[in-house]
């Protein structure tokens, strides 16, 4: 769940800290202003708004002091922005722009131009806000997108309200799709109203400007913060939305309801691209789930163009009484409101298309909004769907303010169409990177936290997957997390203790994955311990073990994995992860070998029974991969050091020795062969084992 600090009503606070900007370069200033403003998501959505200085430089070529805009750069976000994320332009190349611009119709052609007037070859894409920042007379410029400001600009009202609120001290502007034409009205109103600090944009955002970094970040804080003291004062007292329609389900019963239903809608709107899911139920979206204007404003669309970017121009809300709730019928009605939603989307495309309009992009929803329960946001990856649904509280609060003071208006179809088909939004899509070849996937790996686990868990992440590793100890986890959490995005990972022998742990661990990213695609079955005794000394216990986690725990995880994959019908993936002593036992290992012997036919027959479905089954054998493995810390490898005479110290070269190709077995080996298995590499291999043990003949499978 995440929450959003958007409606918090205390003011902004100035963090501007004399003593560090001290003697700093304005380059250095703008860039701590920008991660200032972006800190909060109240200033700012998240990828939102832009920032710029003109600031005097050298002349790489003839050494003479030149005039150089520096402003954010195409994608990126201000909050986490360093130098390299600006682009950086001759001011006075810009202005001659001016005498290259044909009028309206020819908009996009002025982007290409953008690059001709690059500063010091610095290779950051120039973004079309560019002339926005350029034409404002003024050295230090911030464009921002505050709830607070917004709200005021998707009103009826706008214009009359920024006059009021802001005393004359802000203008006003008609909305425009940002663009050169807009930087030269900007620039327009800026010289016709010199007594101006800044602009209101009609549902867009806001812009202000000033002489120093300081001054313009304390401006645009007393704007915003302005703008929010007014609202809060019209709000004071009223019923948000309508005021309540039905009341919240208990956060338990909101999480067994988005575990539920979050792998049935993957599974229905992934063919045209694998989503994940994103679960918020935070108080902004459940006093807007639960209020009377639900349908009637969530269907007006959101507003700031950066917001239906992110979400489409509007949600799928899902019919649902809280009070009586039945999710067997929402369920059964799925199908005909994806459908619907579809054909409204293709048709919104076709009305609005024009002859170079690039093909129409998945009509699925992004957001869905359920009464009692919360929101779900699905797209390409984790982050992605995250930040969705956090653009989703920021409209909500938008429509808040605006439907509180006058009505809100969302923007014009065709304007949100030329918006999200633009070529040059088309074009920023193209380049970005090819998707990895686990993206859009899900992975469990149980006995996560172990060696093998952890190898496995680093080579899907390296992938694109998101991976939840579930073991039994926490501490590990919690290691195990904050490892892998240095090198990729926490967005991809988590934890989840769970004990494979426990029936209701494996439930619970398969209800959190399926809330947390929104289902599961990948299985790896991988705890493990080891005992080792000869026959007639292995007591009761040690055979009930071994039996336990390495035949019943393999049982219970298969069972609710196919229950969740059979649900999600996207096909799937288990990997068992058993032992050569599975299929050649070694002495003194009856239980553990008797138990892994289980575990290759229970795979056999997860294969057999998921094939209809898509679903495979492989085991993976591995053998004496000491390095990173628990289980060679323990008992097991004094143990095996005693059944084969040998000291602990020499068994990995007695192993290396042993196998044909004289080489020792890492958890890497182990994890390439399960990427090998969960990829679509095997897409065609099911019921089989890969035996990677450095070559063992007796364990020649037949
Ligand atoms: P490891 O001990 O490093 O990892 C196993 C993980 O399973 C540990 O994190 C442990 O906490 C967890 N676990 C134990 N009992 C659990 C339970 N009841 N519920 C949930 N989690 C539990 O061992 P390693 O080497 O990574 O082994 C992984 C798998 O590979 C095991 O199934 C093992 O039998 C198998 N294997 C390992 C070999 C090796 O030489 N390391 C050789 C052949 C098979």
């Amino acid at each position: 769940m995440t929450g959003s600090d958007s409606n918090n009503n205390t003011p902004i606070p100035n963090l501007w800290d004399k003593e560090y900007a001290l003697g700093r370069s304005e380059s250095d200033l703008l860039i701590y202003r920008s991660n200032l403003l972006g800190s909060d998501k109240r200033v700012t959505n998240y990828g939102g708004g832009n920032t710029s200085a003109k600031i005097m430089s050298k002349d790489p070529i003839s050494g003479e002091p030149v005039e150089v805009l520096w402003v954010k750069g195409s994608g990126g976000d201000i909050g986490s922005i360093k130098s390299d994320g600006f682009s950086t332009l001759y001011l006075d190349k810009l202005s001659q722009l001016k005498t290259l611009y044909r009028g309206e119709e020819f908009e996009d052609e002025m982007v290409g131009y953008l690059p001709h007037c690059t500063f010091n070859l610095n290779n950051r894409a120039a973004s079309i806000d560019t002339p926005l920042h350029a034409y404002i007379p003024y050295k230090h410029v911030d464009h921002l997108h505050p709830d607070a400001v917004i709200a005021i600009a998707a009103s009826t009202q706008s214009k009359a309200m920024t006059e009021e609120i802001f005393d004359g001290e802000i203008g006003w502007l008609p909305w425009r799709r940002p663009g050169f034409i807009l930087g030269l009205e900007l620039e327009k109103i800026v010289t016709e109203n010199p007594h101006l600090k800044g602009v209101v944009l009609e549902s867009h955002g806001l812009f202000t400007w000033a002489d120093t970094s300081e001054a313009c970040y304390r401006l645009s804080l007393t704007i915003i913060n302005k703008a929010q003291r007014w609202l809060d004062n019209k709000l004071e007292g009223t019923a948000c939305f309508g005021g309540n329609k039905h009341t919240s389900l208990p956060t338990e019963r909101r999480l067994e309801i988005a575990s539920e239903l979050m792998p049935i809608i993957r599974g229905k709107t992934s063919a045209h691209q694998q989503q994940i899911g994103h679960f918020n139920d935070c108080p902004e979206v459940l006093a807007f789930v639960n209020s009377a204007q639900l349908f009637t404003l969530s269907f007006l669309g959101t507003s700031c163009p950066d917001h239906f970017l992110r979400t489409k121009i509007r949600p799928l809300v899902l019919e649902f009484n809280p009070d009586s709730p039945d999710l067997e019928q929402l369920i059964s009605q799925l199908d005909a409101r994806l459908e619907t939603y579809r054909a409204d989307y293709a048709a919104y495309y076709e009305r609005c298309k024009n002859e170079n309009s690039p093909a129409m992009r998945d009509a699925n929803p992004i957001v869905y909004l359920i009464p009692g329960v919360g929101m779900l946001t699905f797209a390409k990856d984790k982050a992605t769907a995250r930040i969705a649904g956090e653009f989703y509280v920021n409209a909500i609060n938008v429509m808040r303010g605006a439907s509180a003071v006058g009505d809100y208006v969302g923007l014009p179809e065709q304007e949100a169409f030329n918006i999200e088909y633009w070529l040059l939004e088309e074009a920023k899509l193209q380049r970005m990177p090819k998707p990895k070849s686990l993206a859009g996937k899900v992975a469990l790996i149980t006995g996560g936290a172990g060696g093998i686990g952890l190898a496995t868990a680093e080579k899907l992440l390296s992938e694109g997957a998101c991976v939840l590793l579930a073991d039994i100890d926490q501490e590990s986890l919690d290691q195990s997390v904050a490892k892998l959490g240095d090198v990729y995005s926490l967005d991809q990972i988590d934890g989840f203790k769970m004990d494979v022998t426990s029936e209701q742990d494996v439930i619970d661990a398969f209800a959190f994955v399926s809330h947390r990213f929104g289902g599961v695609d990948i299985v790896i079955s991988n705890a493990g311990i080891a005992s080792s005794s000869a026959l007639d000394e292995t007591t009761i216990d040690t055979w009930h073990f071994n039996q336990s986690i390495l035949s019943t725990g393999y049982f219970l995880v298969s069972r609710e994995g196919f229950k969740k994959l059979k649900t999600q019908n996207t096909g799937g993936s288990f990997v068992f992860i058993a032992s050569k002593n599975g299929l050649v036992p070694s002495i003194n290992a009856s239980a553990y070998c008797a138990a892994k012997a289980a575990e290759i036919q229970l795979a056999r027959c997860v294969a057999i029974e998921g094939a209809q479905w898509g679903i495979r089954a492989n085991v993976v054998n591995p053998d004496a991969v000491l390095k990173g493995s628990k289980i060679w810390t323990g008992k097991w490898k004094e143990e095996r050091a005693t059944a084969y005479n040998l000291s602990e110290d020499s068994l990995e070269e007695h192993y290396r020795l042993r196998s044909m190709l004289k080489l020792n077995v890492l958890p890497e080996d182990i994890a390439e062969g399960i990427y090998f298995f969960v990829s679509d590499k095997s897409g065609k291999s099911t019921g089989n084992i890969l035996n990677v043990d450095a070559g063992h003949a007796p364990s020649f499978t037949r």
